[in-house]
């Protein structure tokens, strides 16, 4: 079901269109846009083709109740609705501000108003106001989480700790754009990220927590363009969970001292002084 929709999909050097859906490429904007009205839209073709590669491993993958963390202009929302048609669809985003006349239309013409939910204002690393999202808004219930909202590492990881308790067992958690500190464009020393704890860290303690226990994250696929987390069957109290508590690592050993360059080091002169006055003696 899925690769039929991204076969619908056409790209021009500005846009991708979909149906009657004008979706704006934002890393492609340009002045002389002829496209009328449209959602922008920050993803790129090469990041909808390696979802389109993974999804095609999963072609009855059909989530029920999804969240989206990361709205921008609610062209990525729409993007997903159309892919997987889920019963229900919140997004939340940071930012104070409302829906777009075109995504406010979209709602309208397709009827799917109450399927699809926005919430602006809400900030990724708010732990309890998530958890309240997913039990208000979706019944408690959770099969599929697109992170694609703030991409540093603590805010991430604290929605990561608070929803991934709260999917269920075969659920996808989805980071996209972990890889940004190995992408030329951010390796700038006043780049405004240059400080910014890469979400590589995030990514790696998520391969630990795989390699500890397979009860709790049953397995992780990783793309250049993101990373998916499934959900093991382990049940886990979303209040208190902390990542670290699922990491298990070899006690740390103390570095053995290496003496053998220093001893050496030390008596070469010695050595070299004993053959001296050995000359003079004979
Ligand atoms: C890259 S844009 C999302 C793009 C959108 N998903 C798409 O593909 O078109 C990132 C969005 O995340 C939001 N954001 C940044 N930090 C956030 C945070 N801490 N919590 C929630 N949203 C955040 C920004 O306001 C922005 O709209």
């Amino acid at each position: 079901m899925t690769s039929n929709m991204f076969k619908r999909l056409i790209w021009q050097s500005d846009r991708m269109l979909l149906d009657d859906l004008v979706f704006r490429l934002e890393h492609y904007r340009n002045n002389d846009w002829d496209g009328g009205e449209h959602f922008r839209f920050y993803k790129i073709k090469k990041l909808v083709d390696q979802y389109e590669a993974f999804f095609s491993r999963l072609p009855d993958w059909h989530p029920s109740h999804m969240l989206e963390l990361g709205i921008f202009d609610g062209g990525s929302t729409v993007f997903w609705h159309e892919l997987f048609q889920p019963h229900k669809l919140v997004a939340v985003d940071i930012k104070e501000r409302t829906d777009s006349p075109y995504f406010r239309q979209y709602l309208e013409s397709r009827g799917v108003a109450g399927k699809i939910k926005t919430i602006w204002n809400v900030n990724q690393a708010d732990k309890d106001r998530l958890h309240h999202v997913v039990a208000e808004e979706m019944n408690g219930r959770l099969d599929m989480v697109i992170d694609d909202a703030s991409h540093f590492y603590e805010p991430t990881k604290a929605s990561f700790e608070v929803l991934f308790p709260l999917c269920k067992p075969g659920a996808l958690y989805i980071i996209e754009d972990w890889a940004w500190d190995h992408w030329a464009e951010f390796s700038a020393a006043d780049h405004p990220w240059a400080e910014k704890t890469r979400l590589t860290q995030l990514v790696t303690e998520l391969v630990e927590a795989v390699g500890t226990s397979t009860d709790f994250i049953s397995n992780m696929t990783v793309f250049e363009g993101f990373a998916v987390i499934e959900r093991g069957p382990k049940r886990i109290d979303a209040k208190n969970f902390v990542l670290e508590d699922h990491i298990v690592r070899r006690p740390a050993r103390r570095k053995s001292f290496r003496l053998a360059p220093i001893r050496r080091a030390l008596m070469q002169p010695i050595v070299r002084l004993v053959k001296f006055l050995r000359k003079f003696r004979t």
